[in-house]
């Protein structure tokens, strides 16, 4: 079992030794982007690489890029404290390819990265396709498809809708069909009882997401319209936290040693305990769970947006970083007295 900053190092040397240049997070608020809030995806630095209006030095990328998903269109908030997967602050780690390899290489890589070198056992993932979308006139992904079947059972080949499998970075902006690791981490007994497939995309809490494959070829103009991208590129994001805890053994993010520290603090701060589990736990213990679990995920929104210069305000993204602050507090006194 490794430790938090071993897995992240793992993945960016990964990347590097595959010939990425290894680039640092871009800030939580975007500059120069009206479009966005905050930060939502490792791709955001590189919005205008993929659309063609900005050039890089390099032409492959890996980032662990700090980013915020409480508003606009993905928005985790109400979520958060109540699973043990959401959070408003998260990392993502994220590799691109700028009009460089695509579909075949993106695949052999996240293949070989999650079952030899993080070493996942094969019976417990699963990969999804995008299906297609005839009223956009896009076919079924067949070359993902015959990419993945090289390495995985078909039958843990998922097909899957434009909701799960067509990836948008907002209402315009660079997007495209995308494939999708799943991990069954229940217990060799559950998997028994009930093959992981009819549970994958369902909100169970131990058949999770990790890992997002994004073939970018279209840009959605503000007219709705989609279009072609001058160049085919690839855009990766691993949920870290997740990952962490997959590689950890645990069956929540908040028990991994990215979130322990805070949990530890704060039941130092109240005097009441963190439970390991919400299962079969008196409602008054729950509620104690959730407050902390809040407290520890928002906490860590509000001190990064600070330190990259997003205050707390009235307006825009300030607000969005006073209303968070503001649901802290009240867990603070109704959860934990
Ligand atoms: N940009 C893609 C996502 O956020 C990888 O899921």
């Amino acid at each position: 079992m490794s430790g938090v900053n071993d897995i992240r190092s793992t993945f960016l040397n990964y990347f590097k030794a595959n010939g990425h240049e290894v680039v640092a997070s871009s800030p939580l608020v975007p500059r120069n982007d009206p479009t966005l809030m905050f930060t939502n995806a490792g791709m955001v630095q590189f919005k205008n690489v993929f659309t063609g209006v900005e050039t890089r030095p390099y032409v492959r990328a890996a980032t662990s890029q700090k980013c915020v998903r409480a508003g606009g269109k993905h928005n985790d908030l109400e979520q958060v404290g109540r699973t043990a997967r959401h959070h408003t602050f998260f990392e993502m780690l994220g590799n691109f390819s700028f009009g460089d390899y695509f579909k075949k290489d993106a695949i052999a890589w996240a293949w070989e990265l999650m079952t030899e070198v993080y070493g996942l056992p094969k019976d417990q993932l699963y990969v999804t396709v995008f299906e297609g979308d005839p009223s956009a006139n896009i076919s079924f992904d067949q070359e993902a498809y015959d990419r993945w079947a090289q390495f995985i059972d078909p039958k843990r080949i998922l097909k899957g809708n434009k909701k799960d499998n067509f990836w948008e970075m907002g209402d315009t902006g660079p997007c495209g069909p995308c494939s999708e690791i799943h991990v069954d981490c229940r217990s060799d007994e559950e998997r028994a009882k009930l093959p992981g497939h009819l549970l994958v995309n369902k909100d169970h809490p131990q058949v999770i997401e990790i890992w997002n494959n994004v073939f970018m070829e279209y840009e959605r103009k503000a007219s709705g319209e989609l279009v072609a991208l001058p160049k085919k590129h690839v855009d990766t994001g691993m949920g870290f936290e997740r990952l962490v805890r997959v590689l950890q053994g645990k069956t929540s993010n908040y028990d991994t040693d990215v979130f322990q520290p805070l949990i530890q603090k704060i039941e130092e701060l109240s005097g009441l305990r963190y439970s390991a589990t919400d299962e079969h736990l008196h409602k008054s213990k729950q509620v104690i769970n959730i407050g902390m679990r809040v407290i520890a995920d928002h906490i860590r929104t509000i001190a990064f947006s600070i330190a990259d210069g997003q205050l707390p305000g009235n307006t825009g993204a300030g607000y969005v970083i006073r209303r968070i602050l503001r649901r802290a507090v009240r867990y603070g006194y109704q959860s934990l007295n």
